[in-house]
């Protein structure tokens, strides 16, 4: 069942949550005057009335009264309380509850709220999303329908790219493109520092390696190679490349990046006390 027009709330609104009502209003899935946002912080109130014209609430009382879809952007630890408060009000057929916390799997919302067998969809997104390009991996609960998926989906897909997956996948994803952006930020500032050690100044190493990045990932885009076959393009025999190549294969470059992402998947199983 697809919740009703013009009452989306979002319970927290910080950085993620900013990020999605940014997302949904370029993407003119709503309009301002129909989104709510409870958050505690004044100033953070303010600054999201202001910038993008939202109902704000100090609390996520009357959230629970007026909107059909709720997004549930509060730091996982205080999930759980987020949710005893609501015990009263969460109805199945009026809210589906849409959670991007971090390790909160759906069972545990499900749980909290049972035996109101609440629509639940889990999203596992990333800090891209701040600018309309994040990764977003979506899980549907127990109870949640097709249309309650498809309208998650939607909101996703206005801030980026999505894939539903089972939520089994959802630590892999927390340690592969939840955490991803910190190793592309590492990887570029290695970068620049390599562009100053071989002798330039660091605004040029700067702009360098940016686009470098950047126009490397447009190529795998729109050029339809794969990234082995782009490699390949650009390492001729005896050359430059190769010698640069054979340097990151003798610190074991791609050892490294899957032993980070299998770190952060561990750690997002601990977290999450999987
Ligand atoms: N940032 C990421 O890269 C990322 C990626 C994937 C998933 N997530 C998930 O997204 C969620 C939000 O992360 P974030 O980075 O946006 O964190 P954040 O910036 O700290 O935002 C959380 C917001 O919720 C507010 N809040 C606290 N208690 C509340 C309550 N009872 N009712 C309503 N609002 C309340 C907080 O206000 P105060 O600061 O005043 O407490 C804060 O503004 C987390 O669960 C995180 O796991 C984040």
């Amino acid at each position: 069942m697809i919740a009703e027009r013009n009452k989306f709330g979002f319970i927290g609104g910080g950085q993620m949550g900013e990020a999605l009502i940014k997302g949904v209003l370029a993407a003119g899935l709503y309009q301002a005057a129909e989104l709510t946002v409870a958050e505690p912080s004044a100033p953070r109130r303010e600054v999201l009335a202001e910038r993008y014209g939202v109902r704000v609430h100090p609390d996520a009382g009357p959230l629970w009264e007026e909107c059909g879809v709720l997004v549930l952007a509060v730091k996982p630890q205080i999930m759980g309380a987020v949710l005893e408060q609501a015990r009263p009000v969460a109805d199945e057929r009026k809210h589906l509850l849409i959670s991007i916390a971090a390790g909160v799997s759906t069972a545990f919302i499900e749980d909290v709220l049972a035996p109101q067998p609440v629509r639940v969809v889990r999203v596992m997104p990333n800090t891209p999303a701040l600018v309309l390009a994040g990764a977003s991996a979506l899980s549907p609960g127990r109870h949640a329908d097709e249309d309650d998926l498809k309208l998650a989906e939607g909101i996703f897909a206005a801030v980026g790219r999505t894939v539903t997956l089972p939520e089994t996948a959802m630590d892999a994803v927390t340690g592969l493109s939840g955490s991803g952006p910190a190793y592309v930020f590492t990887f570029l500032e290695s970068l620049i520092d390599a562009g100053v050690k071989v002798g330039l100044s660091r605004d040029v190493a700067g702009l360098l390696a940016r686009q470098t990045i950047a126009g490397s990932m447009q190529l795998v885009e729109e050029g339809g190679q794969s990234p082995a076959e782009l490699r390949a393009m650009v390492t001729s025999p005896g050359g430059t490349t190769i010698a640069g190549l054979h340097a990151l294969e003798r610190g074991a470059f791609r050892s490294l990046i899957m032993d980070a992402v299998e770190a952060a998947t561990r750690r997002s199983r601990e977290l999450g006390g999987n």
